[in-house]
């Protein structure tokens, strides 16, 4: 039996990087994956190359409206909803992201994609998850959740939101005996399209990308493989006692040494 045969997953930011890559590891192990994303046509490539598994659908995950029509279309095909991947992200505009001289707007539109879209991410599937027997939430926040990131300030609060928020819906749906978990995730550095946006940030790229590597007592930076599989885990009913919790793949960068 593979690993989350019978279950129904839909996945925000599914045309790329982790969300792209859960998608295939979640078929792979019997899923029923949704892919979201505001590229449609990136979400719809990834779920050709799945096959009949994957679906796609246009999806902003700032608009409310967009959330109730993704739950409802997913139910009305699927009849259920176990798993929720919160993946979309931004860097943010490029505009500057320090607090000497971060607009106003910078900071809202960062807050907005990457905090607010899992509130409401979060909000809108618990009644199906609760129709549908139970869920598991996982919400990916980051390393930047953890530590001061002064040169993408805006960035980093955004991710120690969702570490928090994914704590208060894990502690509501518990005492509620829902059956929904609720954790997060905290990547570290991995070169899709957002994580090489925050390495040219802050230099030249593939400079930025050794020496990001060579802070990582692995030795190397991740593979979008790395996030998918621990979301496989949080995904399934083996992680059925895991709730609240903080998954860092990061290859023991935030550890130190
Ligand atoms: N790559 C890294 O190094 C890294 C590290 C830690 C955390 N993360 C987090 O992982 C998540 C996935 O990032 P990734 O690295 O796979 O990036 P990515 O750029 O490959 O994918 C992000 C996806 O989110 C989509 N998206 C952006 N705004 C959206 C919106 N408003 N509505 C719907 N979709 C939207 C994009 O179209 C894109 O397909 C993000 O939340 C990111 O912050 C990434």
């Amino acid at each position: 039996m593979a690993r989350l045969d019978g279950k129904v997953a839909l996945i925000t930011g599914g045309a790329s990087g982790f969300g792209a890559a859960s998608g295939k590891i979640f078929a792979r192990e019997g899923a029923k994956v949704v892919l979201t994303d505001k590229n449609t046509d990136g979400a719809q490539a990834v779920a050709r190359e799945i096959g009949n598994a994957a679906s796609a659908m246009s999806h902003d995950v700032v608009s409310e409206d967009d959330w109730k029509r993704v739950v409802a279309d997913t139910l009305d095909m699927h009849g259920k909803l176990d798993i929720l991947m919160n993946n979309a992200g931004v860097m943010g505009t490029g505009a500057p992201q320090d607090i000497e001289n971060m607009s106003l707007d910078e900071w809202k539109f960062v807050q907005e994609i990457n905090s607010d879209g899992v509130f409401l991410g979060c909000r809108a599937v618990i009644q199906a998850m609760k129709d549908s027997g139970g869920g598991s939430i996982i919400n990916i926040s980051s390393t930047a959740g953890f530590r001061a990131t002064p040169g993408i300030a805006a960035y980093g609060a955004s991710k120690g939101a969702v570490r928090q928020l994914t704590k208060s819906v894990a502690a509501y749906c518990g005492r509620k005996g829902y059956n929904i978990r609720c954790n997060s995730i905290h990547p570290g550095m991995v070169r899709t399209p957002l994580g090489e946006a925050v390495l040219k940030y802050y230099g030249e790229l593939e400079e930025r990308a050794q020496k990001r590597a060579e802070s990582v007592p692995l030795g190397t930076l991740g593979e979008v493989e790395d996030v998918a599989y621990a979301a496989l885990y949080l995904a399934s009913d083996e992680a059925r006692y895991i709730n609240s919790s903080e998954l860092v793949v990061d290859g023991g960068m935030l550890g130190g040494g």
